[in-house]
């Protein structure tokens, strides 16, 4: 650290001053800690709700640069990953660090694959939800229950046991979410094929019927496999803060990653897809795109699939993506709502009101059309995310495991309630 790395700060109620180190950009909440410390009263706190303004670890995972529409997973380019890698590769990098080697990968796929099914006790407890149950209800459920089929996971301290159940989720979430598709529709759950790639048999648990054996369109597998990659990480969003926060009182990682499934289930987080659908369905036709901008304009109405947090000149997940939709309707035929997303895009790309506030399509405009178009429900497109970003989660949890930095998540509050208040019994207030 050189000399000017610091940052003065003047406590203008005690004229005291502080020299606080600034370290990667950032100052230490705790250091804030010792201004204005007394016996009686503690420190300074920093209040943030939502953690706009907060780092909460170091993390060598995700990389993001949102206002140059950069993202990478251990350094390397989403674009490329997306374009010459497959899933699982992907899920090794993220996990591991590195790229595999081809003994590390072929090893790796295989305990993958040999994963796959799951205890049919488990099977036993997806029957029993309700025929119209939420399939995230379904998914975050059983993947907090696999914890109790392996309580040796519960042992976060040793690498075998937790590199054991690193593979054991991979491999059962596309089973664990095919099945709760399966149970809406009211359809026998189909068992793993361990003939088939990764996504291959993620479609063939969905899709298959009376076949012997189902042969999935490898271009759907494909199209299917570069949403998975865009979607296996992006650092410290909600529900890998909830994976983090939950793993920090060491559980085991089944059920820090069902905290992860609970958030990425909220509309904040997991559904903005399917409400670009409903927007989509709603609008109805192409003429009807101009006077649907305009009520955009005038405050009605949110152009859903539009902008973001972090990206402000464009998503590249987005423009991965639309390529996906190219690949996906040669197969399935178009779907008519691309047209009216086409038109709203074309439109949206040229308006002032659009361009001055930095909004562009984000990951989510494209990939509601693609789910539709492989005859997904609404209630499934969340289950399509989260059942790729276990890789993330997982990989996120490892860090935190293995950071001596890290301590039980427990913040601050600033508390605004009652104080020293006097009980008066029941029978007294009654009276
Ligand atoms: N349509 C119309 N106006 C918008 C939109 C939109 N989609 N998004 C932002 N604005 C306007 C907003 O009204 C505000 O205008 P003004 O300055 O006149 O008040 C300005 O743009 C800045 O918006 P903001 O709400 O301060 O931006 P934010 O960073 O807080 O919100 C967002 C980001 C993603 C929540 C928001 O853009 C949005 O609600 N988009 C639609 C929902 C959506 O597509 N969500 C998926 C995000 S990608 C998923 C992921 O990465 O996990």
């Amino acid at each position: 650290m050189t000399e000017n790395h610091t940052l003065t700060v003047r406590d203008n109620r005690t004229g005291e001053e502080f020299e606080l180190p600034i370290t990667d950009g950032t100052v230490r909440a705790s250091d804030f800690g010792q201004i204005g410390k007394t016996e009686d009263e503690p420190g300074l706190a920093l209040y943030d709700p939502g953690f706009t303004n907060t780092a909460s670890t170091r993390s060598a995972v995700t990389f993001i640069d949102g206002d140059k529409g950069i993202l990478e997973y251990r350094g390397y380019p989403i674009e490329q990953l997306a374009e010459k890698s497959t899933f699982l590769e992907v899920a090794y990098l993220l996990i591991h660090g590195e790229l595999p080697t081809r003994e590390q990968h072929d090893q790796w796929v295989h305990e993958i694959t040999f994963h796959t099914f799951v205890h049919e006790n488990l099977k036993s407890q997806l029957q029993g939800f309700r025929y119209d149950a939420h399939p995230m209800g379904m998914l975050l459920s059983s993947v907090g229950a696999l914890s109790t089929f392996y309580p040796e996971a519960r042992n976060i301290t040793d690498p075998d046991i937790r590199h054991d159940q690193i593979v054991r989720l991979i491999a059962k979430m596309p089973t664990l979410g095919a099945w709760s598709f399966r149970h809406a529709q009211g359809k026998p759950y189909v068992y793993p094929d361990n003939d088939l790639t990764y996504t291959e048999n993620f479609l063939s648990m969905l899709f298959k019927m009376s076949e012997q054996k189902y042969n999935p369109d490898p271009r759907l597998a494909k199209a299917l496999e570069v949403l998975f990659i865009l979607h296996a990480d992006h650092e410290q969003n909600c529900s890998t803060n909830a994976v983090r926060s939950v793993g920090s009182s060491q559980v085991d990682p089944y059920s820090a990653v069902s905290a992860g499934v609970a958030a990425l289930y909220g509309p904040l987080h997991g559904g903005a897809n399917e409400a670009v659908l409903k927007m989509l369905k709603r609008i109805g036709s192409k003429d009807k795109v101009p006077a649907f901008i305009d009520g955009v304009k005038n405050g009605d109405e949110k152009l859903m699939g539009f902008g973001h947090r972090v990206y402000k000149n464009f998503d590249p997940r987005a423009t991965i993506i639309k390529k996906a939709v190219d690949d996906v309707f040669e197969v399935t035929g178009v779907n008519p709502l691309l047209e009216i997303a086409q038109e709203l895009e074309r439109i949206a790309l040229e308006d002032d009101y659009f361009i001055s506030r930095k909004l562009y399509p984000n990951v989510d405009f494209y990939s509601g059309l693609i789910y539709e178009a492989l005859q997904f429900p609404p209630e499934m497109f969340t289950v399509l995310f989260a059942i790729p970003r276990t890789a993330g989660w997982l990989a996120q949890w490892l860090e935190l495991v293995d950071d001596k930095e890290q301590k039980i998540a427990r913040p601050k509050q600033i508390y605004t309630g009652d104080r020293r208040l006097d009980f008066v019994s029941a029978e007294e207030r009654w009276k």
